[in-house]
């Protein structure tokens, strides 16, 4: 693997492999508490042009876990915001012999046009391109999932929410599918469901009601907002009221459906508080394996 751009064409084989290291490197961590040496001596670089919590925080613990030096590169006081480009600004950090460039980005498609263009050995990992992908969310899900239900043929696993809008559902789709769920089925309103030929292998329900029938897992995901026009805005009321998770709804599902949210999560729009810090919650849990996620994709991406 050079870059990890996508999930979209990468084989199970690859997935596996990234999944098994995850697992090995959380192992290893919780028994030693130590940090590991592999990436000592490498530089990786955060280049995050949209907000972020989870992702940011987890690729910086990820690498200094590995013991590479971590730059949080600061967009607003940067020389981007006196009109310097993006590729200027990746081959002047090329310039100082970084390893490794972690970019999200509000445009479909920056992290791959960087790996374009990057000069040295450098790789790029995809954190959030507009709507397009999140692989290292779709890992980490499929990983969550794992270690909870290993046999994911057996598996009904549904995404409701704004998936118009979600990288994350594309990403979790390209790996469910790939890694063989069962069932992988999805629910949005209307306006908020891409065309068929974006969900491959998907059942479409409209109903929430009845999509969570026979679900082992639910992911949940937020309204995207910011990226929707006015028109698609719908009233958090009167969504909460068709697609918020709240524990009635959680009881049509399988008793032990896994409950997931790739955060930030709108609490009382699509989904209860009781839920989402209930029993059946795996939210955190996701938090927390991002980590190992993110430290496997860093160790095979710089080949250590
Ligand atoms: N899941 C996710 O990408 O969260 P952040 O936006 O906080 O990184």
């Amino acid at each position: 693997l050079r870059h990890l751009i996508s999930l979209e064409n990468l084989p199970a084989a690859e997935m596996l492999r990234l999944l098994d290291r995850a697992e090995s490197l959380r192992q290893e961590w919780f028994a030693n508490r130590r940090k590991l040496d592999l990436l000592h001596g490498r530089t990786v670089v955060n280049l995050f042009f949209e907000p972020s919590t989870r992702t940011r925080t987890s690729f910086d613990l990820a690498a200094k876990r590995l013991g590479a030096d971590v730059i949080n590169f600061d967009i607003a006081s940067s020389s981007t915001s006196k009109g310097e480009s993006l590729v200027d600004t990746l081959h002047t950090l090329e310039a100082m012999h970084c390893d490794a460039f972690v970019v999200r980005h509000k445009e479909n498609g920056t992290a791959e046009f960087l790996a374009r263009h990057v000069r040295s050995a450098a790789a790029v990992i995809n954190a959030g391109d507009g709507n397009n992908a999140h692989p290292t969310q779709g890992l980490l899900d499929a990983y969550t999932i794992r270690r909870h239900r290993p046999d994911f043929s057996a598996l009904t696993v549904l995404i409701c929410g704004d998936i118009l809008h979600s990288r994350v559902a594309r990403s979790d789709i390209h790996a469910l599918r790939t890694l063989g769920v069962g069932t992988l089925r999805v629910c949005a309103p209307a306006n908020l469901l891409p065309a068929q030929t974006e969900l491959p292998g998907c059942e479409i329900v409209e109903d929430f009601d009845t999509a969570l029938g026979g679900a082992d897992v639910v992911i949940m995901l937020r309204l995207q907002k910011e990226r929707m026009q006015h028109a698609q805005v719908p009233s958090e009321q009167a969504y909460y009221a068709r697609y918020g998770l709240d524990a009635r709804r959680l009881r049509l599902a399988r008793p032990d459906c896994l409950v997931m949210h790739p955060g930030p999560i709108n609490r009382e729009v699509e989904i209860a508080s009781a839920v989402a810090d209930g029993a059946q919650s795996c939210i955190l849990e996701q938090v927390g394996n991002g980590v190992f996620v993110r430290m496997a994709v860093l160790a095979e991406l710089l080949g250590t």
